[in-house]
């Protein structure tokens, strides 16, 4: 239907034309009096039919389909049959009708009327019915002006280049037919931009901590080894890290080297495997009120202390060496692990989720206040509102005078913070992932 319309509303199909002229002059013999509106209307209609009729003649007469007089005379046609609706639409149907068998007429006469013809003939004829149907229906309505914008716009659209993508080659991009979302990298490639990520993290994170140096090609491998593994074992994705953390924290755990690592929310262990399959890490301490979900166990018992009764506020470590690590994927208040990290001596800590305004918005349970508020605590006001929501639970994050005192204090035991490089570049991740940033970062206590 869409191609049937001119951009300037009127019709290119004459038949449509004739339909609506006998729609025009149906409507204008309907016996309205002079003077009133209706009168006037119909009189237009007449004269407008007239017109078309006049058009039409001259259109013919120069072979001319789409002459200026003509298309005139259609729009005019058109204008008066907009208040023919369900006359035209029957008028047009009975048209189309007489026009098929008129043709089979023609044909049986000039002896040519085989009945692949006919068929043909009859086909066309319904397809004109319904196309005069809908136009009926749905002339000079919202439907109709929906119909023209689209065609407006597939034909902006085709004269930049930018048609709707259809299956098949574009320039090096081949387009074809998928059930689910998903994203393959051909191995080669993979290992190639997994390497390039490693080195691109290593780079970041000796930038941020004033070190120099490089990750050994035996500990780049070990580290593609662990994304291998990981996969295997079907660690990453929703609830649990991606691959480019893992790549994260892996080289984390390579230049920091800690002789304890301590994770609060552990679930099915994603984040803690980066560190587990670390040769470095002397003593882990798992921590999560509930394992049931953890996809591996340390089979040196010595090494894993795994944690479930215990929060890690109540946890004691003993004497933490200089080289410890805490991960914090727990949900907690930032504020709050950070002042518990503070006194019991870990001075390395990594957030998860520690989130921005948008990020915590997306979260049905952020580690609020999260690191964006406590490093810009100057910038809030007791009183302060963030309420977000989900299809099913509303959420609301008030600054308060004691959150202002906790903020200050959390801000005063922080030495710097390094956020997370964004690997998405190297790393693929699937469509289901939300592309927010800041969602981890490295906090160096004082
Ligand atoms: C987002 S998941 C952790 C994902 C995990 N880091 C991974 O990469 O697979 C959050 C976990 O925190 C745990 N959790 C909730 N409260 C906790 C608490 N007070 N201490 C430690 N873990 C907690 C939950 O049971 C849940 O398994």
């Amino acid at each position: 239907m869409a191609n049937d319309t001119t951009d300037d509303g009127s019709s290119d199909d004459p038949k449509s034309d004739r339909k609506a002229r006998r729609a025009a002059r149906k409507s204008a013999a309907s016996g309205a009096t002079a003077r009133d509106p209706a009168a006037r209307a119909a009189t237009r209609e007449r004269r407008a039919a007239k017109r078309a009729e006049r058009a039409e003649g001259k259109g013919e007469g120069e072979g001319a389909a789409t002459g200026k007089g003509q298309r005139r005379g259609r729009r005019a046609a058109t204008a008066g049959s907009a208040e023919a609706g369900t006359d035209a639409e029957a008028g047009a149907k009975r048209g189309a009708g007489a026009r098929a068998a008129k043709r089979e007429r023609r044909s049986a006469a000039a002896g040519e009327g085989t009945s692949a013809e006919a068929a043909t003939d009859e086909r066309r004829a319904r397809r004109s019915a319904v196309r005069a149907e809908r136009r009926a229906a749905g002339g000079g309505s919202e439907g109709a002006r929906r119909d023209r914008r689209a065609v407006r716009a597939a034909r902006g659209s085709a004269a930049t280049g930018n048609a709707a993508m259809g299956e098949g080659k574009r320039g090096y991009l081949e387009v074809g037919k998928a059930s689910q979302a998903g994203i393959e990298v051909s191995d080669g490639l993979y290992a190639r931009f997994a390497t390039l990520a490693i080195e691109v993290a290593t780079d970041h994170f000796l930038r941020h901590l004033d070190g120099k140096g490089t990750l050994g090609a035996t500990t780049k491998a070990t580290i593609l080894d662990g994304l291998a593994a990981g996969r295997e074992l079907g660690l990453f994705g929703r609830g649990g890290i991606r691959e480019h953390d893992f790549v994260n924290l892996s080289v984390l755990a390579a230049l920091v080297k800690p002789e304890l690592y301590v994770e609060s929310g552990v679930f099915r262990g994603s984040s803690l495997f980066a560190f587990h399959r670390s040769k470095d890490v002397r003593r882990i301490v798992a921590i999560d009120p509930d394992l049931s979900a953890l996809k591996f166990r340390d089979e040196d018992g010595e090494r894993t202390r795994y944690v479930t009764d215990q929060d890690f506020s109540q946890i004691d470590f003993g004497a933490v060496p200089s080289r410890a690590l805490v991960y914090f994927d727990d949900h907690v208040s930032t504020t709050k692990r950070i002042m518990e990290a503070a006194d019991k001596g870990f001075g390395t800590l990594v957030f998860d989720d520690s989130f921005g305004l948008t990020g915590m918005a997306r979260q049905q349970m952020p580690s609020t206040p999260t690191l964006p508020f406590i490093l810009h605590h100057d910038r809030l006001e007791v009183g302060d509102v963030v309420a977000w929501s989900t299809e099913r639970r509303r959420f609301e994050f008030k600054v308060t005078d004691e959150l202002m005192d906790e903020l200050s204090t959390a801000r005063e035991r922080i030495d710097r913070v390094v956020p997370f490089p964004n690997l998405f570049d190297y790393m693929a991740n699937p469509y289901d992932l939300p592309i927010v940033g800041g969602e981890k970062a490295l906090v160096l206590l004082k």
